[in-house]
């Protein structure tokens, strides 16, 4: 297996392994310990069944269902699936914008995911990449001031509102039902939480799914939210992933947020997600 990174920031991609099949424990901690050094790796040109993205994803964790149900793929619901591509009845496949915007995955549930698989079944000749950026770096490139300002702060996450265009990415798409709201909550984080396998601090507010700062006025918790997503998305922390065919991209979800982009629409892109339970987020 080699592993070789793909920017100063992050992101390394890995050759020479082949995880449709049951990874030996050495291949499988290469992987785990390229992912903790790297935070998103690319694994390049794999031919993998839902069933064996699925075993694949097992290996780290328990997986997660998404609430938006209509995209899981049938029979399998733990695969997500992302795509443009419609049912011969004019259904949607799969959810088309999912994540156009910054974002770290499930930020609005108690134990978010540590990790989420997304496999390229089919993607178009240009556009459409995803663009990550490094939570670590942006926390330790923080003034002191403001890191010691940051001290005990904590966050609401929430999916409804960022369906409603409430979080700051303004972002309002297709709606959830009254089911799918019912499954939803605010939830509250550490707005710098410490990696559970690292131990590194990283900053944990995202315009996706952040709504306010507990205990801070909302003008005051806007301006400070403003501020932080200003910094942690300057090109200076991102890798911008340019997809081949067949890569299965791993990221953490615990020091990187991400962002999908557009691309023409007349071309298919068509994607399978999993999310790989994580821990509580926590500030040591
Ligand atoms: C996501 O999981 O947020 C979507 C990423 C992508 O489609 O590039």
């Amino acid at each position: 297996m080699i592993v070789t990174p793909l920017s100063p920031v992050m992101g390394a991609e890995i050759l020479g392994v082949d995880v449709a099949h049951v990874l030996g424990d050495s291949d499988f901690e290469t992987v785990r310990r390229a992912l903790l050094d790297h935070n998103v790796i690319a694994i390049r040109d794999q031919h993998l069944t839902p069933a064996q993205h699925v075993a694949f994803s097992q290996r780290f964790g328990d997986l997660m269902v998404h609430v938006k149900a209509e995209y899981l793929l049938p029979g399998q619901p733990e695969v997500l699936v992302l795509s443009n591509k419609k049912h011969p009845d004019g259904r949607a496949m799969g959810f088309e914008d999912a994540g156009r915007y910054w974002h770290s995955d499930m930020s609005y549930v108690d134990e978010p995911p540590l990790g989420s698989l997304l496999y390229a079944v089919e993607i178009p000749p240009e556009g459409g990449d995803t663009l990550f950026c490094n939570m670590y770096r942006a926390y330790e490139t923080l003034p002191n001031s403001t890191k010691k300002r940051l001290v005990g702060l904590r966050a609401a996450h929430s999916y409804v509102a960022s369906f409603e265009g409430k979080t700051s990415s303004g972002y309002a798409r297709d709606t959830l039902t009254d089911e799918q709201k019912a499954q939803l909550r605010e939830v509250i984080h550490p707005v710098v939480r410490t990696h559970p396998e690292t131990g590194r601090p990283a900053l944990y507010v995202n315009p996706g799914f952040t709504l306010r700062i507990e205990d801070l006025p909302q003008d005051e918790a806007v301006s400070l939210l403003d501020e932080l997503i200003q910094h942690m998305t300057q090109p200076a922390f991102q890798y911008r992933h340019v997809w081949k065919p067949h890569d299965l991209v791993f990221w953490d979800n615990r020091c990187t947020m991400h962002h999908a982009t557009t691309y023409d629409p007349s071309f298919a892109r068509h994607m399978h997600r999993t999310t790989v339970r994580g821990d509580r987020p926590f500030a040591a």
